[in-house]
């Protein structure tokens, strides 16, 4: 897709003026501000209904001075953006003072990611000539399934001047599907690297980068608003189903009139949604197809739960959320 440069300095000049736009990323949709502008980044906390606590990720351009941003940049970081920066890699590292505590969530850390979506580089080059941070979470309404097209945002938000947005650029459909991986590099000393959100860069792949191996969040952790158990989730209740159990779950419901809606991956599930069988493909498909289901007007959306294998780890992990809260849904419609 060709790059629409007038629209991108358009949506540069909005950002500049303290303006919301919808930004494509390689992982999915952000809702972008200026993250120097603390009135800006308190306008996405309203337009999104989130919980001014919670910190937002800056998004950076390549070649970006670290150091507005970061009170340091450990050699580990450095490793870590040489390996996989541009791309879907978050780091929490120290603050610097002068970033604003809208940004951080009063924390004394800050998230930083370069994206590698052709748009939001090119935006990023754009907005306050590359020196610049846009301050930017998922364009969805919290708590809900984050978007990977610029319809999804115009569906969440309103278009663009008949609600907060006042630009959607449109970057084709998201190609990694699910959010960015986050490394917490800002206790090194004290806890090594954390991950605090799996992601299409797996652990194991941050593990080899870093010559050592990851820790799992504790409860000092810093807030992650990904990380709370009830996330990504559709308004239709969610079940995960083992794969030998579909078949019969699904019939026995049909039978009794539920109006129930699949998505699997095995050849033989024949589900309403056929997802890839590859962990990549699958994340790619996996916000659309939730929403895709979640306007069928059913009772429950039944998942066919996909391998407990590593490079299953970030889609595992949505799912989980996404069917947290229908805890026991399943098992009433059953009984
Ligand atoms: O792929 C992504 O990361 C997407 C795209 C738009 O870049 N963004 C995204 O943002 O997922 P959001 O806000 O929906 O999730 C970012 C996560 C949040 O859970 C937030 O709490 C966490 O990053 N985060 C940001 N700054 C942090 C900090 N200083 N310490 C701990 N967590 C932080
Ligand atoms: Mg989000």
């Amino acid at each position: 897709m060709a790059l629409d440069l007038d629209a991108i300095r358009r949506a540069a000049r909005l950002l500049e003026a303290g303006q919301l736009v919808g930004m494509p990323t390689e992982t999915v949709y952000g809702l972008a501000a200026d993250a120097g502008d603390p009135d800006a980044v308190a306008a996405i906390f309203t337009a999104k209904g989130r919980p001014s606590n919670h910190p937002v990720i800056v998004h950076v351009a390549r070649d970006a001075d670290l150091s507005q941003w970061a009170g340091g940049v450990p050699d580990e970081a450095r490793r870590l953006i040489d390996a996989f920066w541009p791309g879907p890699l978050t780091l929490i590292l120290k603050r610097a003072p002068q970033v604003p505590a809208a940004v951080t969530g009063g924390q004394d850390s800050v998230g930083l990611r370069c994206p590698s979506h052709p748009v939001a580089l090119a935006l990023l080059e754009e907005f306050r000539g590359g020196q610049g941070g846009l301050a930017a979470p998922s364009a969805n309404r919290f708590g809900r399934v984050s978007p990977t097209t610029a319809q999804h945002v115009i569906e969440e938000f309103g278009a663009p001047g008949h609600g907060p947005l006042a630009a959607v650029l449109d970057g084709g459909q998201s190609e990694v599907g699910i959010e960015s991986t986050i490394v917490d590099l800002s206790r090194l000393h004290t806890l090594g690297p954390v991950l605090l959100r799996p992601g299409r860069i797996s652990a194991q792949q941050i593990a080899g980068a870093l010559d050592r191996p990851l820790a799992t969040p504790d409860r000092g952790a810093p807030r992650v608003s990904g990380s709370l158990e009830a996330h990504y989730a559709p308004a239709t209740p969610v079940a995960l189903l083992e794969p030998d159990r579909l078949a019969n779950v699904v019939e026995t419901l049909r039978v009794r009139g539920r109006r129930i809606v699949t998505m699997g991956y095995s050849a033989d599930a024949r589900p309403s949604l056929q997802m890839p069988a590859d962990p990549d493909g699958y994340a790619h498909a996996l916000y659309a197809g939730l929403r895709t289901l979640d306007q069928q007007g059913a009772e429950l959306i039944i998942v066919e739960r996909p391998p407990q294998a590593p490079e299953w780890q970030g889609v595992n992990d949505r799912l989980q959320r996404a069917a947290f809260d229908s805890a026991g849904v399943l098992e009433r419609l059953l009984a």
